[in-house]
């Protein structure tokens, strides 16, 4: 087969290769993937983790079992098991959805890979047109190749912007409670030379009162068909600090993670996961042992405290959100 190979995952023709990102950034292990069963303990750990790159992974693990010569019973219940791996990341049911009755898989994977490149490119193209010159923006988790099959979705925008020679200096989230701000958005601008400052969650509010950030750029792991949208936990408090203090916050998603069948965030399933991740990392605990705690993985913004959605596709106002305009540009044609 044709290898393909990103930032975060590589395919030799015979093996599927995934970066463990929970190692991130003091290590850099390869872990293969290529066993659908592995693929799915991958996801649920975080070492596999971006919602573009969660649907292309899945495909190419999907591909690899089915390629040593998985039965159509055994490569039907992968697929399912794939297909709930993440509850929130539509792209993951997309994704599945066209690998069920693809007739060669492996080409299939490959076009998922593909064209998760070629949407990035499309975000990119129409979100660094918002970006002034000299802006400070801010994002919260991890958005860039890590997060997918190409340069990114709003971490895409925002080098794209410093590519175009915009003199911009990004803040990033540290994103509590796993820390993929501080530890792969962090690694990523330090590898791309953009010019950046790490701060906890609890900074933002700080940052656009003094003035420091002139816009927000954030992922999605899935827009409603009314322009609310969900993404990682904290975004919501990003989207009402930002609106309070009239910086223009933006959600920047391809349109494989638009979900048409969900009317409204309130529709969106949040992935709950172990509260331990809140009273500790890794092997450090803060908190008493057994203190109850609440870890819901991601959380929805509504609409009405989003600027403009940017798409692969083009850019949506919130009044054109609001209007209904994700259906006639997201429907599968
Ligand atoms: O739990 P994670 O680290 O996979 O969360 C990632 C995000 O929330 C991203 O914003 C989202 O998946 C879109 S990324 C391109």
């Amino acid at each position: 087969m044709n290898p393909f190979e990103s930032l975060g995952l590589k395919h030799d023709g015979r093996t599927l290769w995934v970066l463990d990102q929970a190692l991130l950034p003091d290590a850099e292990v390869w872990l293969d993937g290529s066993d659908p069963a592995a693929m799915v303990a991958l996801i649920r750990r975080l070492a596999v983790r971006g919602a573009p790159l969660i649907g292309v992974a899945a495909a190419a693990s999907l591909a690899t079992f089915a390629q040593r010569g998985a039965s159509a019973g055994e490569y039907a219940a992968a697929c399912a098991a794939l297909r709930a791996a993440r509850p929130t990341a539509v792209n993951l049911m997309w994704a599945m959805d066209r690998m069920k009755d693809a007739s060669d898989p492996m080409a299939e994977a490959q076009a998922i890979f593909e064209e998760d490149v070629r949407l990035c490119e499309g975000m990119a193209q129409h979100g660094a047109a918002l970006i002034q010159d000299g802006e400070g923006l801010l994002t919260h988790c991890n958005t860039g190749g890590l997060a997918t099959a190409g340069i990114g979705t709003a971490l895409g925008v925002i080098r794209r912007a410093f590519e175009q020679g915009k003199r911009i200096h990004v803040y990033a989230d540290e994103t509590r409670p796993l820390l993929q701000g501080g530890r792969l958005t962090a690694w990523e601008l330090r590898k791309l030379g953009i010019p950046a400052t790490l701060v906890t969650d609890s900074m933002a509010a700080l940052l656009m009162r003094d003035g420091r950030v002139q816009r927000v750029l954030v992922g999605s792991d899935r827009v409603a068909a009314n322009g609310d949208f969900a993404n990682k936990v904290g975004t919501y408090g990003v989207a009402v600090q930002a609106h309070h203090h009239g910086v223009p916050f933006h959600p920047v998603a391809p349109f494989s993670t638009v979900d048409l069948t969900c009317p409204n965030g309130a529709a969106i399933p949040i992935e709950e996961r172990d509260p331990a991740e809140v009273r500790g990392f890794g092997p450090l605990r803060w908190a008493p042992e057994g203190m109850p705690a609440w870890n819901p993985s991601f959380d929805v913004t509504p609409v009405d405290l989003v600027t403009s959605l940017v798409l692969d596709r083009g850019v949506l106002s919130r009044d054109q959100l609001k209007a209904g305009a994700l259906g006639p540009l997201c429907r599968p044609s």
